[in-house]
């Protein structure tokens, strides 16, 4: 009957105590902590605060404290299981089954202490680096040339890893050791399994999680061969999608500062810590991530993301808006820096001093002008079709924002750039799925892993789209077909076709390839778990979702099951990067895989071709003795299979 606590890690991690508290108390920000009035004891003066680096709430006045199961159950009286529970829910996460095989259990465990095992491995080749830094005059040269300190470098802990294919051996005797390969220090060749150090010749930039931990690292080159910057591969411990590089050195001048820099190179982070900005941190050369934000929000409310300012640079300011709209409650404040074209922070900094780049900082965009900006690039706003344009390219970023009063403030702010009463713009935009289930929770909260509202699923059919957009999943036979005259048609799904209970409430109807898709992109890994059949089944739907399918065949045949945020990468200028996005845009950010509904999906579809076989071969039985074989065959599976 025990939580695996392997899950309840997790949740502690996802969960945050601040917003849990502030469900029930109301809490003050005060330095870096939050307070209010104990809710376990009568007090006029608050002596209750909560941490959000640490995660914890502490009464000085009846010394209760906690973490936000704890909270749940010592103030909403719930039991842990409950708690638990409860406490998932509000994160979109599913407890897992209570009676897991020991089988499972022991699976669990082991993974836990294979992570372990991996950061000792990884901090253990770190020290080695450190020292080899200490040995090695050029690697020394060369950050003396990029003007790091001695002080800087010890402080984040670089390093530089030899030349030669096998410098790890002198560190880790058994070199064939798989740790090392599952950490990404080596690598196996698959042809002969020749193994080899990774980093070669590099400087070598640690990276920490937020408990100190060495989870990997990013090497750079002394001259100017490529890749400049290598990484470690995703593992166990390491995911370029959740982890900042610098965090953990910077989080005590995060809280100092009151807010953090979001930069976009390791030398960015070093040279800003060098010269009076520790409280910088940078994304692993991936654009910043909804979980990427989240977690800084854990350390303070005030983000500042730096860019250049050339198009590449605005590019990944777009994606970091995109990431950042759903967590702009109105307590926080995300702003955007765009530096001159030629620089980023370390070459600005150097250039031009602490000063100036202050300067920057101090007239760095806030995430309302910026959303305004990027929805107005390129359109004419003198012409009605040019302001129609720009509402057009606002109303997706708008209904990101959870609701409060900056949502409602930019609605007017919109309204008026379009030359629209704001109330009819709202209601505009209201109409079709941005609705309630798409903005935030009243709470002013909004999780990519928990979109999902409480509203109406508007009715229990699927919406099929004619033009190539909405891609049928399977041409609708013709009696299922309603009002089938203009360009959409809609078919009503019998009632057992409800939409699966996960997705209730979202507001946003999909057909089901896409929501085969939704689910195989939201957790790649369940991809192998279906029969080649199946993989087939997929492949072979019409486009867009066949070849997306194949692609992701592909992907899992080179590199096995990756996770979305190394999916989104590969798919990165490739033809169908826009429609993935389509599709995931179909529902709010953040869907969640659920294999009975996959399999419910995959089962339906089955015997939907089924369907239009026998109606061939039907034809074709009285004169053709195959075809009434396969005919009979089929009536067979039919039987024990699910009714139409
Ligand atoms: P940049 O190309 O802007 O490099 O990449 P940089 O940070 O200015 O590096 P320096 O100043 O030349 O040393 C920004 C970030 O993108 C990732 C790294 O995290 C880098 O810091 N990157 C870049 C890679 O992962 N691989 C690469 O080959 C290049
Ligand atoms: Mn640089």
């Amino acid at each position: 009957m025990a939580i695996p606590q392997s899950f309840i890690d997790e949740l502690i991690a996802r969960a945050d105590v601040v917003e849990i508290v502030g469900r029930y108390v109301q809490l003050k920000k005060t330095g870096a902590n939050f307070q209010g009035l104990c809710p376990f004891h009568a007090e006029k003066s608050p002596s209750f605060t909560v941490s959000p680096t640490k995660q914890f709430y502490h009464c000085f006045g009846c010394g209760q404290n906690g973490n936000a199961i704890r909270f749940l159950m010592e103030h909403a009286g719930m039991g842990f299981p409950e708690a638990v529970k409860d406490l998932a829910g509000q994160y979109g996460m599913q407890v897992p089954d209570e009676d897991v095989s020991p089988a499972e259990r022991v699976r669990q465990q082991e993974q836990k202490k294979k992570q372990a095992t991996l950061t000792d491995v990884l901090e253990k080749a770190g020290t080695a680096y450190r020292k080899h830094l200490r040995s090695s005059p050029k690697a020394v040269a060369y950050f003396k040339k990029r003007g790091v300190s001695g002080e800087v470098a010890k402080a984040f802990g670089l390093g530089y890893a030899p030349e030669g294919w096998r410098s790890l051996a002198s560190v880790f005797p058994a070199y064939d050791d798989p740790l090392l390969a599952e950490s990404g220090l080596v690598i196996v060749n698959e042809e002969d399994g020749k193994r080899y150090d990774r980093f070669r010749d590099r400087v070598m930039f640690p990276i920490r999680n937020v408990k100190g931990e060495c989870i990997g690292f990013g090497g750079r080159v002394l001259g100017d061969d490529k890749p400049k910057y290598l990484n470690s591969p995703e593992t166990p411990v390491f995911s370029k999608g959740r982890e900042l590089y610098g965090l953990f050195e910077a989080r005590n001048a995060i809280r100092d500062a009151g807010y953090v820099l979001v930069t976009e190179g390791y030398m960015d982070v070093v040279a800003l810590a060098q010269l009076g900005f520790p409280q910088a941190v940078a994304t692993l050369g991936t654009a910043c991530t909804g979980e990427h934000i989240q977690k800084l929000f854990r350390f303070t409310d005030n983000v500042v993301f730096s860019f250049d300012g050339d198009a590449a640079g605005r590019r990944a300011a777009r994606k970091a808006l995109d990431g950042a709209l759903p967590y702009a409650t109105d307590v926080r404040n995300v702003k955007f820096l765009f530096l001159p074209s030629e620089h980023d922070p370390d070459s600005f900094i150097r250039e031009h001093g602490g000063d100036a780049f202050a300067r920057y900082v101090g007239d760095a965009t806030p995430l309302s002008r910026f959303l305004v900006e990027s929805s107005r690039d390129g359109c004419d706003l003198s012409t009605a079709e040019g302001r129609a344009h720009m509402a057009a390219n606002a109303k997706p970023l708008w209904t990101q924002l959870p609701d409060g009063a900056l949502k409602r403030q930019l609605l007017t702010e919109i309204a008026e750039l379009a030359q629209l009463p704001a109330a009819e713009l709202g209601e505009l935009w209201q109409e079709r799925g941005s609705g309630k289930g798409r903005s935030a929770r009243p709470d002013g909260s909004h999780r990519s892993d928990d979109a999902y509202g409480d509203g109406d699923w508007p009715d229990a059919s699927y919406h099929v789209e004619s033009d190539a957009g909405g891609g049928s999943w399977h041409e609708p036979s013709p009696q299922r077909r309603q009002g089938g005259g203009g360009g959409k048609r809609r078919w009503k799904g019998r009632r057992d076709e409800a939409p699966p209970p996960r997705m209730q409430g979202r507001g946003v109807p999909v057909n089901r390839a896409t929501r085969a898709l939704q689910i195989l992109f939201a957790e790649p890994a369940a991809w192998d778990r279906l029969s080649n059949d199946e993989h087939h089944l997929l492949c072979e739907l019409p486009e867009p979702h066949g070849p997306l399918f194949t692609w992701l065949d592909s992907q899992h045949h080179d590199h096995g099951p990756q996770p979305w945020e190394v999916l989104q990468e590969a798919l990165q200028g490739h033809g169908f990067e826009q429609v993935v996005r389509q599709e995931l845009a179909k529902v709010p950010a953040g869907v969640d895989s659920d294999p009975a509904e996959l399999a419910d999906i995959l089962a339906k579809e089955k015997q939907s071709r089924r369907e239009d076989e026998m109606k061939r071969l039907a034809a074709a039985a009285t004169t053709d003795p195959a075809a009434f074989a396969r005919y009979k065959a089929l009536l067979e599976q039919q039987k024990p299979g699910p009714k139409p």
